[in-house]
């Protein structure tokens, strides 16, 4: 299993290239459920979710192209996927799959409005909490789909089709609203959703499946409003940019000090996010080529964050900001008010000598003038992150161990963080 090895202590300087959202692919490649012609991605980060995903969908037949890269493209640019459902052979997601990546469960929505029955295991429990579907097999259920529960398994039967309906969540949930757009799309009729989530990858899904053919407005608002279509068709979509990737390195710039270029990265994706940094005394300008970010000299002063769904601070980088004030000048708070057990970070970041605090949903951490380099683990794709954040301001060297968790989410973490400066090295065993 390979590791990570960081000897902290270095300032980061240069250009990091920003990969496409893993979060906006995943949902996109299961879009490709929904139409007999090929969808065509580019800007698709090579990652292990989109591995993964390549091998639930393959199970259902559908077949996915990797284009070549030719000589004179850009290597930063991300692949370009060709994706054709042209025959679905399965409409069955089988346990051992889904329960590798949880968002392999949204395939229950595609499956059934075009297939008119789907066959999806419960993804179950995972590190950072219990992470229930009721409110993704209640929108299906809005839109005519019967459910039945048996064996692990939801079955999803619409014979007929599905009908249009109105789905009111009361709680926002990105994997929900997925789930009902790409369901209402194929749909008799009118679907609105209520109290949506405005998160950005759901805009980049809606634009991809307008250009199938599909008539989604309101996207990127609480309020979404889809006119169903009998059928969609083939299209070409460029992958937004990941803003936790863009704001994963951009608190990796905050802690070391220094002065970074984000490639491609789009400040309007993370505006609470660059605020809170703002806040910690880093300075963060929108370019034209992406965001500039530096930290030079002062030390970083303490905050009080609380996530919250899109445009609030998101969760996905709460560890990041984190292990960014373990070596605040004072005590910050950080309160996780979307998963209710998001903070294995926390055991692993005492071991490299932070002084953190949990008390129910909030951390409070006081700052520390140094860190110090250990072995660590961490369960999930952010913690892991977190981890090597602040092994980069650690004195003398960390091991991330575990880096398949990494793997899942940042692609070629170490050669572009190696590139501004970092001293960091894969062990591979
Ligand atoms: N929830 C329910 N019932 C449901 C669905 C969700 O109670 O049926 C709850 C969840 O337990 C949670 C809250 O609603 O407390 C929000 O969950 P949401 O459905 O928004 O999360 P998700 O769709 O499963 C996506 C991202 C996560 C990200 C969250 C929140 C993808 C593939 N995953 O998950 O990303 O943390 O939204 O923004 O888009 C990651 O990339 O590391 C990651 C975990």
């Amino acid at each position: 299993m390979d590791r990570i090895r960081i000897v902290g202590g270095r300032r980061l300087n240069g250009t990091i290239p920003i990969s496409g959202a893993k979060n906006a692919t995943l949902p996109l490649m299961i879009a490709s459920l929904l139409t007999e012609d090929t969808l065509i991605l580019d800007n698709v980060p090579h990652l292990a979710d989109v591995g993964l995903l390549q091998r639930i969908l393959g199970n259902h037949g559908v077949d996915v192209m990797v284009a070549g890269k030719r000589p004179g493209d850009d290597p930063n640019s991300g692949r370009t996927l060709h994706i054709s459902a042209r025959t679905i052979v399965d409409t069955t997601a089988p346990y051992e799959l889904v329960s590798k990546m949880r968002a392999s469960f949204w395939v229950v929505a595609p499956l059934v409005a075009r297939m008119g029955e789907a066959r999806v295991s419960m993804p179950g429990g995972c590190a950072i909490g219990t992470r229930p579907v009721d409110l993704l097999i209640m929108a299906l259920a809005q839109l005519g789909a019967d459910i039945e529960i048996e064996g692990g398994y939801v079955m999803a039967r619409a014979r007929n089709g599905l009908r249009g309906g109105e789905i009111v969540f009361p709680k926002v949930t990105v994997g929900g609203t997925h789930t009902a757009l790409m369901a209402a799309a194929l749909a008799r009729g009118t679907t609105v959703i209520e109290n949506a989530a405005r998160e950005p990858e759901i805009g980049d899904v809606a634009d991809c499946l307008n250009k199938m053919g599909a008539r989604i407005s309101g996207a990127g608002t609480s309020r979404i409003v889809i006119e169903g279509v009998p059928g969609l068709h083939g299209a070409r979509h460029s992958v937004l940019p990941d803003r936790i990737e863009t704001g994963t390195y951009a608190m990796a710039v905050a802690m070391t000090g220094g002065d970074v270029v984000l490639q491609n990265a789009r400040p309007e994706l993370l505006q609470a996010a660059l605020d809170v940094l703002g806040q910690t005394g880093a300075t963060v300008t929108p370019t034209n080529r992406g965001i500039h970010i530096a930290r030079n000299g002062a030390g970083l002063a303490p905050v009080d964050v609380t996530t919250a769904p899109f445009p609030g601070f998101p969760t996905d980088l709460q560890a990041q900001l984190m292990a960014l004030m373990t070596r605040a000048e004072g005590t910050s708070h950080i309160t996780e008010a979307i998963f209710e057990n998001r903070f294995m970070h926390v055991q692993e970041l005492a071991r490299l000598g932070a002084r953190i605090r949990l008390n129910g949903d909030t951390a409070t951490i006081e700052g520390v003038p140094r860190l110090k380099g250990a072995p660590v683990m961490a369960t999930d794709l952010r913690a892991s992150v977190s981890l090597v954040i602040a092994a980069l301001a650690a004195e003398g060297e960390t091991t991330v161990n575990r880096v398949y968790h990494l793997d899942r989410g940042f692609e070629r973490l170490e050669e572009k963080l190696g590139g501004c400066g970092a001293a960091i090295e894969r062990i591979s065993d």
